[in-house]
């Protein structure tokens, strides 16, 4: 597993031409991207529908990137079993979905995959505290999810500096990911806040050249 410190650029398909979906994925790896970042949403947690596991299945048997699922789900415990038989590497569930979080967590590990915990633009940090001793990732919300090419807004980086200082402090290893808004204007923000892993869909799928873009959000100094 890559440290927790490397930089990671998880390019979001919502913002993808899914007219060309495969030209598209093809386009992101061309581009050097190191995670495919996948939101499902289902009307229920969030306002917005995207897409299941047979979708992650078809993504998945036609590349070989890392799928790093973001599930906006209410019931990810129900559905959990068909995203990792889609395969999925990375599953990542929101602590305000209506599920046992812990036991959730534990089943994605011990499919072998690696597990992530989200909060909402709104959450306070402490609703995922109980659960931060048993994610590979922590995704930090910097919108308010549902919908993408929304404005960052910043005072989500707050929560980035507090779960970077929980983890020095209790001596965990997660990977801090923001997701929302982030594109060239607010990348130093986020990277100073803390986070490693730089979830974009707008600014990457949107950029003339893809390559180019994704090459700045790796190299750009803290
Ligand atoms: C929204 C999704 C994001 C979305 C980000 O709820 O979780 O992954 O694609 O889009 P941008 O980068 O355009 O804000
Ligand atoms: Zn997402």
């Amino acid at each position: 597993m890559a440290p927790c410190t490397q930089r990671i650029i998880a390019p979001s398909l919502l913002a993808a031409d899914w007219s060309r979906l495969a030209e598209e994925c093809s386009r992101a790896i061309r581009a050097g991207a190191d995670w495919l970042h996948l939101d499902v949403m289902d009307g229920h947690l969030v306002d917005n529908i995207t897409f299941g596991p047979q979708f992650v299945a078809a993504i998945h048997r036609t590349n070989d990137i890392f799928l790093d699922v973001h599930l906006m789900i209410e019931r990810p415990d129900h559905y959990l079993e068909r995203f990792i038989k889609a395969g999925a590497d990375q599953i990542t569930v929101h602590v305000e979905a209506q599920h046992d979080v812990g036991e959730t967590l534990r089943r994605i590990r011990a499919a072998g995959l690696r597990c992530g915990l989200a909060i909402d633009g709104h959450t306070p940090f402490s609703a995922a505290q109980p659960w931060l001793d048993q994610i590979d990732l922590f995704l930090v919300m910097t919108i308010q999810a549902g919908f993408g090419g929304q404005d960052l807004i910043p005072e989500t980086l707050d929560k980035v500096r507090a779960a970077r200082a929980w983890r020095d402090q209790h001596g965990l290893a997660y990977h801090i990911e923001v997701d929302g808004g982030v594109n060239a204007r607010t990348l130093p923000g986020v990277l100073q806040a803390g986070a490693n892993a730089i979830v974009a869909g707008t600014a990457l799928f949107g950029a003339p050249d893809m390559g180019a873009a994704v090459q700045h959000f790796r190299t750009l100094a803290v």
